[in-house]
Formats: C-alpha cells, sequence, structure tokens
C-alpha cells in the first residue's frame, strides 16, 4: 500500500548534506574554523602540561599524557550559565573531573547516546518535524528490498525453520515494517523468523512496538513469559540494547542501515610532532573547544591498526586527518564471529568510503549543518563509515567468513528489482502518490539531481544512489549472496 507523502527535500537527507562524492575524501564544509583554531593552538610548544591517567578501556592499564594547556579554570566568583543542559553540564563535569581533555568518541557517544540526555535517547528525530530524514521513510521500497535480499539470503541458507532477524539501530521501525509487509505472504520465511532490534531509545523503541503492530502473544500457560507479536507478519519480536543480547543458536541476518555512521569516532590530526588525537576541552569562556593530545592516546593503537590496512602508503600519506572508529571494527568482529558460529550474513548500508576516512565528522540541526561543539545533544553527529576497516575486521575475526562489496545501493537496489516495483507501484496510484513514487525512487537509485523535477529548484530530490554504499559479511560455504556475484 502506497502511504508515503514525501517529507522534506534534498536537504533534509543527511548524506545529501555532504558535499563530497562517495569516492571522493574530500570533506563536507561545515565545520567552523574556530574549531581548526583551537586546535592548532594546543600544537604550541608551551602546551606541555600534562598529567597521567589511567585508561579504563584499555586491556592493560595505560599512561596518558593530555593537553591540559586549555583547561577551564573557573574563578572563584565565576557562575555557571543556568541555561545549559544536562548533557552539557554532564559534558563539562567529566572534563573537570578527569583533569583533561576527552576524545571526540567520548563526546559523540555521550552526546548521541547518553541514557539521560543522549540526542537519539529522548525524542522521535526523524523526519519534516525532526532533524533528518533516513531511506526507509523516504519510499517504502527501501525496505522492500531489503526483505528480498533477506529472502534470498534465507533461500541460500537452506531455508533453516528457525532465523533471528537482527535490525542494529531501527530508528522509528519503518524498515522492518516495509520488509515485514513485503514478505509477508512467504509464509516459509516469516515462520523462521524471530526479530531483534537492537535500539538504545526507550523513545524509539516504543515508536517501533507501535509501528510494527505488536500485541502481546495469548498463552494459556501459566508461568510461560508472553512473547511480543509483530502482528504485520506474525513474528515474534524483541528488543535489545546491544547485538550481544541476541541469543545464539539460530543463523542471523543482521540489518545495518545507518547505524555503522552513528558509531564515535576517534578523530587523528598530523602535527609537526606526528600524529595527534583530537579532543574535547572547555576554554576560558567555558565553550566547548578543540585541543590536540602533546602524547600518544590509547586510540593510537586503533589508528596503527588501521594505518596498516592501508592500500598504500600514499593513502596515508597524503591525509593531514584520519578517523578511526574502534566501535566498527569491534561491532564487525562481533558480526563475523556470529556468522561463523550460527551461519547466516549480515547487510551494511550507508555513507562511506571504501577506505581510509579523513576527516568527516558532521552535525545536523533541523535540516542544516551546525557546529560540531554547539548545544550537544540538540544535533546529530555521524561520520563516514570505512567500509575498507569493515572488511578487514570482518576477516580477521573469522575465516569462515567472507565480505562482499561494497557495492553502490543504486547497484543493490537494482538488481533486487526495485525497478520492476516501482512500475508496479504505480500501475494503481492516485497522482499524488506518483509523484512521491517517483521522486522516492530518484533519491534512492538516482545521481545526482533529478532531470524530471518541474517543481522550485530548492525542492529537487537529489539521488543518493551512488553516496550510499553496500556491504555484505555472509557464511562463506553459503557462497556469494545476491547481488554481489
Ligand atoms: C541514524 S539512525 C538510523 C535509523 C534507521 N536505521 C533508519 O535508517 O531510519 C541511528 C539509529 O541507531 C540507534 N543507535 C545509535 N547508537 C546506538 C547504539 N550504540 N546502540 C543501539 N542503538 C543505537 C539510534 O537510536 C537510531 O535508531
Amino acid at each position: 500500500m502506497l502511504r508515503r507523502v514525501l517529507l522534506k527535500q534534498a536537504s533534509t537527507c543527511r548524506h545529501f548534506l555532504s558535499n563530497g562524492a562517495a569516492t571522493s575524501i574530500s570533506l563536507p564544509l561545515h565545520r567552523s574554523h574556530s574549531s581548526y583554531s583551537s586546535s592548532s593552538h594546543s600544537e604550541s610548544p608551551n602546551a606541555t602540561f600534562a598529567e597521567h591517567l589511567e585508561n579504563q578501556n584499555a586491556q592493560s592499564t595505560t599512561t596518558i599524557s593530555v593537553d591540559r594547556s586549555g583547561l577551564y579554570n573557573p574563578s572563584e566568583h565565576s557562575h555557571e550559565p543556568t541555561s545549559e543542559s544536562e548533557l552539557i553540564k554532564h559534558l563539562k563535569g567529566i572534563i573537570k573531573f578527569r583533569g583533561g581533555p576527552i576524545t571526540v568518541a567520548e563526546y559523540m557517544e555521550e552526546v548521541l547516546t547518553n541514557p539521560k540526555a543522549g540526542f537519539y535517547i529522548n525524542r522521535d528525530v526523524f523526519g519534516a518535524e525532526g532533524d533528518f530524514i533516513t531511506s526507509p521513510e523516504v519510499s517504502q521500497m527501501f525496505g522492500e528490498m531489503v526483505g528480498v535480499w533477506a529472502m534470498c539470503l534465507w533461500e541460500q541458507m537452506g531455508q533453516p525453520k528457525e532465523v533471528n532477524l537482527v535490525e542494529l539501530g531501527p530508528g522509528r521501525g519503518t524498515l522492518m515494517a516495509d520488509l515485514l509487509r513485503g514478505v509477508s505472504k512467504f509464509k516459509g520465511f516469516t515462520e523462521s523468523l524471530h526479530i531483534h532490534m537492537v535500539e538504545c531509545s526507550p523513545v524509539l523503541q516504543k515508536l517501533q512496538h507501535g509501528n510494527l503492530k505488536c500485541v502481546e502473544e495469548h498463552t494459556t500457560c501459566e508461568g510461560v513469559e508472553r512473547r511480543n507479536i509483530s502482528t504485520l507478519a506474525g513474528t515474534p519480536i524483541s528488543w535489545h540494547a546491544e547485538l550481544e543480547q541476541v541469543p545464539p543458536g539460530s543463523p542471523v541476518i543482521i540489518i545495518a542501515h545507518e547505524f555503522y555512521d552513528a558509531l564515535p569516532v576517534h578523530q587523528f590530526q598530523r602535527a609537526s610532532r606526528g600524529w595527534c588525537e583530537k579532543m574535547v576541552d572547555i576554554s576560558e569562556d567555558s565553550t566547548f573547544r578543540f585541543v590536540l593530545s602533546p602524547q600518544p592516546t590509547p586510540a593510537t593503537l586503533y589508528l596503527m591498526k588501521r594505518c596498516k590496512w592501508a592500500a598504500t602508503e600514499e593513502e596515508i600519506e597524503k591525509l593531514n586527518h584520519i578517523e578511526v572508529c574502534p566501535k566498527a571494527m569491534d561491532l564487525t568482529h562481533t558480526i563475523a564471529k556470529r556468522i561463523s558460529s550460527d551461519g547466516g550474513g549480515a547487510l551494511i548500508i550507508d555513507y562511506g568510503l571504501n577506505g581510509v576516512v579523513s576527516d568527516s565528522l558532521q552535525a545536523i540541526r533541523k535540516h542544516k549543518f551546525v557546529d560540531i561543539l554547539d548545544n550537544p545533544g540538540s544535533a546529530d553527529l555521524s561520520a563516514y563509515v570505512d567500509f575498507a576497516a569493515i572488511r578487514h575486521s570482518a576477516e580477521e575475526a573469522s575465516e569462515d567468513v567472507s565480505v562482499h562489496g561494497p557495492i553502490t545501493q543504486s547497484h543493490l537496489l537494482g538488481s533486487l528489482g526495485i525497478n520492476f516495483r516501482v512500475e508496479a507501484l504505480l500501475q494503481n496510484c492516485t497522482d499524488e502518490q506518483a509523484e512521491s513514487l517517483r521522486t522516492g525512487y530518484w533519491r534512492l537509485v538516482g545521481e545526482g539531481e533529478a532531470p524530471f523535477w518541474e517543481g522550485p529548484d530548492e525542492q529537487v530530490p537529489i539521488g543518493m544512489g551512488t553516496r550510499y554504499l553496500a556491504m555484505a559479511i555472509v557464511k562463506k560455504k553459503q557462497g556469494v549472496p545476491v547481488p554481489f556475484q
């Protein structure tokens, strides 16, 4: 059933807001220059205040030094502005308590997923009223095509009787709802499914519950816990905070659409003394600013690892900034291990590069770029996904998995049959729905501005078909997944 009216125009899509093509390492132009001057400031030879900290995240206790030159040092009679949000106070509290700046990754993680005040935690951030729009919200065809992919994989797996269908970061639950509606006639498939939604936001979990038309299972057995059932295809459904909580033992089909880009990245900048990690500190006027670490930080280990994976020496030599995402590497490890032990596969769709990512972190509020450090918690933060690092992490985790792609979203959706689907939907719809379908289709698979557009220039649909990339990780013995052959 056609039900979507497009929400907003090109400027509302997170990926549209970057000005680089998918193959380019050039960067969005949203960053304020003041950020860089702060970082450069910390490179001055006077920036030598250092304190030894214990890194609780590292496996062994590591001693690191941090640049404290820009530490906020409140005068006795200073008064904090009362309008500061809980999250800003919390971030400043961490920096003060530590006695030094925090990494960009720590900042990003707190801003997005702090359990009390993170960007995703307490509200619906999607659509025209929110901050950005994603592909499943653009057209029902997106979720339907992912459903085709999942069913093809299930066929390749030999049609197992029990499958854990996992979605990482399901947003409003729109992709899963469209997927289930699309496959609902294929009883063999739907009856094998148990759906697992990995979602950190209680508000979004509730929204997903509603959009998937969930009800509690009827049971006459006493003492048996009642399961949630999505009435869209009669499938049991559970929610989890992390992938590790999804019970093992059955093959998995894992979908990650725009999940990896929300994982926290560490940023490094080349300085005269070598690669320095970019950190977030408090300046004298009590605002946040970037500084550079004077010494190697624990995340430098991940930088070194990433550099070893570089395709050529020039790939690193030409860069002055590098982003690394340890959480993406660890998540990929977990995915690959799970696929290796239980069988199945994962489909990762996101914007990014098939190589080292330079400096892509961006902040978007109400469909506009804003400064990363401005009013944290009120804007989305996201970074390009390093697909090459995902490949290496999966291959490192297990010899039983194979990694395919990345291919463009246009290639993925085209091969899965989106052209036939749009034609079928156009057969039976109103004029308004037809326009919505055409623009939605263009946004998903087109490249650049839609040539057929006759409306206002500022609303021209812009295709994301080549900016978004898709990668699959599967159990090797199942063969090459559709359409990565
Ligand atoms: C950019 S949104 C993408 C939503 C959806 N996949 C879509 O395409 O519309 C990121 C999603 O991941 C969730 N999320 C972000 N970080 C998470 C984490 N560390 N653990 C679990 N969920 C997370 C957010 O709450 C949100 O649902």
